[in-house]
């Protein structure tokens, strides 16, 4: 297992120590969970902020960290004769916890009888909220708070904290990210040389995969790859690829020590695009280079959202396939129908960093709130950008047949929308270009190499 030193894990609880005066903060990690029969597991994940706090990749642990009493603890058990028959040697709890600088660790019942009686003493308990059915039963019954209340019961002081802390990423976490972006520039690369006409989609995505694992713990996420880019997660990869379709890839990895790059590119099929797609192809890539060009500390990433949105809808009308004014199709909404997706997420140990934690803690905050619009609404990263931050920068234009049928039929945005010429384009699919950023206090900076990305760039890469 692939662990920081010691000492960045316990300055890490002790940042949280210092901001937090009173309670327990309870980590939980994550379990085994099977899959179609007990000892048939899916692939382990660590809980993102257990392993920020605690770092150890292994099931069945729970950290505490007790500010009323000046305690950190991990609570797990140490292995059997049974265990170390069928899994080899293993570490006993006691080493594992001096990897991460705890002195302190306890058989894992004896987490219960600890809550307990702290909260006998009316302290609080802090915990994040749960997403896994085991650990919300562990906390109704540890707890006693009803299935129902374990959501509204998790404490937002805590959420709060985490996220301040997991958002700026230290030298560390950065060294891994490079690792991540590595691999997944790998994984894109394979796929613009794979790409060709009669491929079916799956042989590049079992490429992908493969270089996922070969340098790192597999995909960030199950892999987007399809000559059918205009939905937005589609995971179906049985398509066989023709002459003249679009392919787009949207794939990261997870490095040893769980963090993630996310990268998408658009290619065509045949090594070449055509005149439509060049067309289309730049106005994306223009507003992803907008946005690049924008990022810096103190700007709100809501600002640079809109922006990029600007530019595809200036583009679009260049086309005639929207029309008016682009401020004003921006304001009013119009643009989403071709881009009814935010441009980006915060990223680190995982792809949609903390979104566990809730996604307005993590994008919003007090002074920036989430735009109650379609497609603007999807952002998941709005606030005020600072040193330190990394998220992903991914505008896109889609030509999603249901949605250009159900707007035209409710005339919708007849004012911005030219809906004979954008019908022209049903079966042109979709394009997305994906990089992730980190915050310097210059601007921003791409993490790992840029992957070709302009139109020669792009037919560069698939004709080697
Ligand atoms: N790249 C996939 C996603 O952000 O959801």
């Amino acid at each position: 297992m692939e662990l920081f030193e010691s000492q960045v894990y316990l300055q890490r609880r002790n940042n949280l120590q210092g901001k937090i005066k009173n309670g327990i903060a309870l980590i939980l990690g994550n379990n085994e969970s099977p899959m179609n029969y007990p000892a048939n597991g899916y692939h382990f994940r660590q809980d993102s902020s257990f392993l920020y706090f605690f770092g150890l990749p292994i099931p069945g642990l729970a950290g505490v960290i007790d500010f009323d009493e000046n305690k950190q603890i991990i609570f797990g058990n140490d292995v059997d004769i049974e265990d170390i028959i069928w899994m080899g040697p293993q570490p006993m709890m006691k080493d594992l916890g001096e990897k991460v600088g705890i002195s302190d660790t306890r058989p894992f019942a004896e987490l219960e009888a600890y809550l307990k009686k702290a909260q006998d003493a009316g302290r609080k308990v802090h915990y994040l909220p749960p997403y896994r059915p085991d650990n919300k039963i562990l906390l109704h019954k540890t707890l006693g708070i009803p299935f129902e209340e374990l959501k509204s019961n998790c404490s937002v002081e805590l959420i709060k904290e985490v996220v301040e802390l997991r958002a700026i990423k230290d030298e560390h976490e950065l060294r891994e990210l490079d690792k991540a972006a590595a691999t997944g520039y790998k994984m894109h690369m394979a796929a613009f040389q794979m790409a060709r006409p009669g491929l079916v989609e799956q042989e590049i995505c079992g490429r992908m995969e493969g270089i996922a694992y070969q340098y790192g713990m597999g995909p960030s996420f199950p892999i987007i790859l399809s000559v059918r880019g205009e939905t937005l997660h589609n995971h179906y990869h049985g398509n066989i690829m023709q002459d003249g379709d679009l392919l787009l890839s949207d794939a990261g990895a997870e490095s040893n020590m769980h963090y993630a790059s996310d990268f998408t590119r658009t290619m065509p099929v045949s090594g070449k695009f055509n005149q439509r797609q060049k067309e289309i192809y730049q106005i994306v890539l223009d507003a992803n280079n907008r946005a690049f060009e924008m990022v810096k500390p103190g700007v709100t990433y809501q600002s640079i959202h809109l922006e990029a949105a600007k530019v595809i809808a200036q583009g679009l009308i260049d086309l005639g396939i929207m029309k008016g004014n682009a401020d004003e199709a921006v304001a009013a909404g119009a643009h989403a129908m071709f881009f009814p997706h935010g441009l980006g997420h915060m990223m680190g140990l995982d792809v949609h960093d903390m979104e566990d934690l809730g996604e307005n803690y993590v994008g919003y905050d007090d002074e920036v709130s989430r735009i109650d619009q379609f497609g603007t609404a999807y952002l998941r990263m709005g606030r005020r950008l600072k040193e330190g931050h990394v998220m992903t920068n991914e505008p896109g234009i889609y030509f999603i047949p249901a949605l250009i049928e159900k707007w035209h039929k409710e005339a919708k945005f007849t004012e911005f929308i030219n809906f004979e010429k954008a019908k022209s384009y049903i079966g042109f699919g979709g394009i997305r270009l994906e990089d992730d950023l980190l915050v310097t206090a210059i601007g921003g900076k791409y993490i790992g190499n840029r992957l070709p990305i302009t139109v020669d760039e792009v037919e560069e890469a698939m004709r080697k």
